[in-house]
């Protein structure tokens, strides 16, 4: 091959090698904020919780794996690099009522009380250090009525 060849190859398997890691990290950026709408409810008692991945991560540097799960070995596993999946496709449970009857199984597969539970646990520990941040441990704190967004 001759050298000039043979450079332009280079370049273009490098761009291409580039244009791969760009594609996977845009895939990896989580969006500022977020109406949480999970698709195994039809419909919904409460107003949408609207989450800030801005506040969250870029300004708290809450670390991604806190809330972004692979489950092994009763262990989070889950890295950088790893696909996001939406809490639903594991917590599937659906139940919403009454979620207290359920087996202690179900219940760590149900989705509002996964939702719940990871929410709102971190928030009273934020709330017991610093009492008068703003992570919300009432309902209306998170179920916000859309006229006082
Ligand atoms: C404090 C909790 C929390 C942290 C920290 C967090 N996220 Fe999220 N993220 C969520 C929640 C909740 C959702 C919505 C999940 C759902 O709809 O089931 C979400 C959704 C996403 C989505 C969209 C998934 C989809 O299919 O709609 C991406 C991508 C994402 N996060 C990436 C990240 C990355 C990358 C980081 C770290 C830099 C991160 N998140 C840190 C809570 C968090
Ligand atoms: C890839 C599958 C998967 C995804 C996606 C996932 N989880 Fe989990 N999660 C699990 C498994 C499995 C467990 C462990 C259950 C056990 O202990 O047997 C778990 C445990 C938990 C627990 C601790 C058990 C409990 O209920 O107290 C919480 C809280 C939780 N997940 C919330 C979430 C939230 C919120 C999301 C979305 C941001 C999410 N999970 C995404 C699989 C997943
Ligand atoms: C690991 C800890 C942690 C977890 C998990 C977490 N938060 Fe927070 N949250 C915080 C902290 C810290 C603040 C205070 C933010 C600030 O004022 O800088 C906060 C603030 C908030 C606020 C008020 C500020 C705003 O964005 O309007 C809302 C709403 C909120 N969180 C929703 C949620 C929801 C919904 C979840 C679960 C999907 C969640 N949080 C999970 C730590 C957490
Ligand atoms: C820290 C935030 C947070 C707090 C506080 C909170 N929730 Fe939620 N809740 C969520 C998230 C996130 C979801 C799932 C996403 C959604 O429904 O938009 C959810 C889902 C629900 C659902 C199932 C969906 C529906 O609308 O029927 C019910 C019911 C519910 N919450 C009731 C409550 C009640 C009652 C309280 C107060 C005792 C409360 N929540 C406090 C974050 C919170």
């Amino acid at each position: 091959m001759k050298k000039g060849k043979f450079i332009s190859c280079m370049a273009i398997t490098a761009a291409v090698i580039l244009s791969a890691t760009l594609l996977a990290l845009a895939a990896q950026q989580p969006p500022e904020t977020i109406t949480i709408k999970p698709s195994i409810w039809k419909t919904f008692t409460k107003p949408l919780v609207t989450f800030s991945h801005k506040k969250h991560v870029t300004e708290d540097k809450i670390a991604c794996n806190q809330c972004h799960m692979i489950m092994k070995d009763g262990k989070n596993v889950w890295k950088e690099g790893d696909p996001v999946e939406k809490c639903e496709k594991c917590h599937n449970e659906p139940t919403t009522q009454m979620e207290y009857k359920l087996t202690p199984e179900q219940k760590k597969l149900n989705l509002k009380l996964s939702f719940h539970n990871l929410c709102i646990t971190c928030h009273r520990k934020v709330k017991n250090q610093h009492p008068t941040v703003n992570a919300p441990i009432v309902c209306a704190g998170c179920h916000k009525p859309a006229a006082a967004k």
